[in-house]
């Protein structure tokens, strides 16, 4: 149960939340651009700065009045004793029992944190000197493959969790990575991907990560067979030992894989998936960037966790933006959330942040087992700046729903094309100003205004933050990842749901174990609906080496 409300009561049975549904018929009904005149210190009012993060989110439909109600929404909630919960191991994940201690893999080496008996904070410092080890002994050219030649490419074997983090994360960090390790993420069971890749390695030269905390994923495990394959088909089995490595809290599971103990890294269950770039599956980021720079991409998240944990709620970065997408989503109606990094390094973020904040929070029934009355998370979608601005911005402007917008962007770039740069910054600042102003009412002559045919008008009035950091890299990158974890936790009290599980995600699995024998020939164990029935006919006419007319 949670201790948050009044037994029986839920969320939006609090007066604070009644409160919230009056002020929202007002704010509605609020231009941006009257706020902004209104108020000459807007912009200063509303941003904060921490941790190497600056949030502009003056372009929303918030003034004093909002913040201080959604401020105490927060609280009715019971947020600073969540946040506190968070932080002390408590079993926050309440239906598996276990606490989300991801914070702890990124506090520094002196911190101490017992559970239970067992001195966690040790367990981590040793697995973090086992990635150094690894991984330096890859980057100094000391572990050699079979042939004595260097490694090359590093091919993280993952899914989910398990790929999304430390994939984005290597993208990301590009700048800071080793010219001479490729790093490569197979994720997909589909086998286009894993021909495409194995196509492009050498064994000799690849090294393997087979990064999984359950080692029981189907989508991970058939490819990580298919490239023990390939890779004994070399006629070298004796020396999987130096081409593989896994990442797992299943250790037995990965010894029957056939992969040396002495390298596979364990993590632990209470480390999601999701909050797991962290922790050992971090290992393909420690090996292209280098172990320093992995500490400073802890580091960079350490420094959110304390800005979290200690700066008031109306200045605290994932506090805000928790409270304000919540806003949106709740009295606003709107649906999504798009994405929007100017910085081509960051295009995998919108794709990481969608398990991030999807899986965690999309829900419907809350922590005392009751329906959630309100929509919970919205959709999560986005892509680089410039490139959507050619494509889906024109639904932005002219379309009828109201998408709110995160900007992120870089003063500085990793490059030396300053100019270059200013221009993609001239374009990130100019959507978010375009999306608000709009071009009808706030035009500088009425003359102008008369003469923009309707089809041209843009209604403004779209509201956007905009978070700004100087330089991305190891330090504000974790930052980063660490402000949009902690936003989820924070839009995830406000739900009151468990941000930590993902029970919808077994049924898909359980239905495709079915329907797979089917496939490959055997009687249906499953009484199907009729369209799945009929796919599954199709395929399996498909399949049929007698059948000589094509099924499409
Ligand atoms: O199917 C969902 C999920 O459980 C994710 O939460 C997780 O990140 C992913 O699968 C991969 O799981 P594992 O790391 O155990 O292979």
């Amino acid at each position: 149960m949670s201790e948050s409300f009044a037994a029986g009561k839920t969320p939006t049975e609090t007066p604070e939340f009644s409160a919230l549904g009056l002020h929202a018929r007002q704010a509605r009904a609020w231009r941006l651009n009257d706020l902004f005149k209104n108020d000459a210190q807007r912009f200063e009012r509303f941003s904060i700065e921490g941790a190497g993060l600056f949030l502009d989110y003056s372009k929303n439909f918030v003034d004093t009045r909002t913040i201080e109600l959604l401020v105490a929404y927060a609280r009715a909630c019971g947020l600073e004793k969540r946040r506190n919960a968070l932080f002390s191991g408590e079993p926050v994940n309440a239906t598996e029992h276990r606490p989300a201690l991801h914070t702890l893999l990124r506090a520094p080496a002196g911190h101490r944190f017992v559970l239970k008996g067992d001195v966690l904070s040790d367990e981590v410092q040793r697995v973090l000197l086992q990635m150094e080890r690894i991984s330096e002994q890859i980057r100094s050219g000391q572990w050699t493959g079979y042939s004595g030649k260097r490694i090359t490419d590093i091919v993280n074997i993952g899914i989910g969790g398990s790929d999304l983090g430390p994939a984005m994360a290597c993208a990301a960090l590009r700048p800071f990575a080793s010219p001479g390790l490729r790093s490569h993420f197979l994720s997909n069971v589909d086998g286009h991907a894993t021909d495409a890749l194995l196509a492009d390695l050498s064994p000799d030269t690849t090294l393997f990560i087979i990064a999984s905390k359950s080692f029981t994923t189907q989508e991970t495990l058939i490819n990580a067979r298919a490239a023990r394959e390939w890779f004994t088909a070399s006629g070298k089995s004796a020396d999987l030992a130096r081409h593989f490595v896994a990442v797992s809290t299943n250790t037995q599971a990965v010894a029957e894989f056939g992969i040396d103990t002495a390298n596979s890294l364990p993590f632990w269950d209470w480390v999601g998936g999701r909050y797991s770039v962290w922790s050992a599956i971090g290992l393909s980021v420690a090996i292209a960037v280098g172990m320093p720079r992995f500490r400073a991409f802890l580091a960079g998240a350490h420094a959110m966790d304390e800005h979290f944990s200690t700066s008031p709620l109306d200045r605290n970065l994932p506090v805000m933006l928790g409270l304000v997408g919540w806003w949106y989503r709740v009295f606003f109606g709107s649906g999504s959330l798009l994405i929007a990094p100017y910085h081509e390094d960051l295009r995998l973020f919108p794709s990481h942040l969608q398990q991030l904040e999807m899986e965690s929070n999309g829900k419907s029934v809350d922590l005392d087992g009751l329906p959630v009355t309100t929509r919970t998370a919205p959709v999560i979608w986005g892509s680089t700046g410039t490139n959507g601005q050619h494509a889906y911005f024109q639904m932005l402007h002219q379309g009828t729903d109201l998408v709110p917008v995160d900007f992120i962007a870089a003063l500085t770039p990793s490059h030396g094309r300053q100019s270059q740069h200013k221009v993609l910054l001239a374009h990130c600042f100019a959507q978010a100003e375009a999306l608000m102003r709009g071009q009808l009412h706030e035009e500088p002559s009425g003359h102008e205004r008369d003469a923009l045919p309707a089809y041209s008008a843009l209604p403004g009035n779209h509201p956007s933050n905009t978070l700004l950091m100087h330089q991305l890299t190891p330090d504000t990158l974790g930052a980063l990842i660490a402000l949009y974890e902690h936003k989820t936790f924070v839009q995830g009290v406000l739900w009151n749901v468990n941000s930590f599980d993902q029970w919808g995600v077994e049924y898909g699995k359980l239905l495709s174990s079915h329907i797979l024998p089917e496939l490959e020939g055997k009687q249906p164990s499953y009484h199907h609906d009729g369209s799945t029935a009929g796919l599954i006919a199709r395929a399996k006419r498909a399949y049929d080496p007698t059948n000589k007319e094509s099924p499409n």
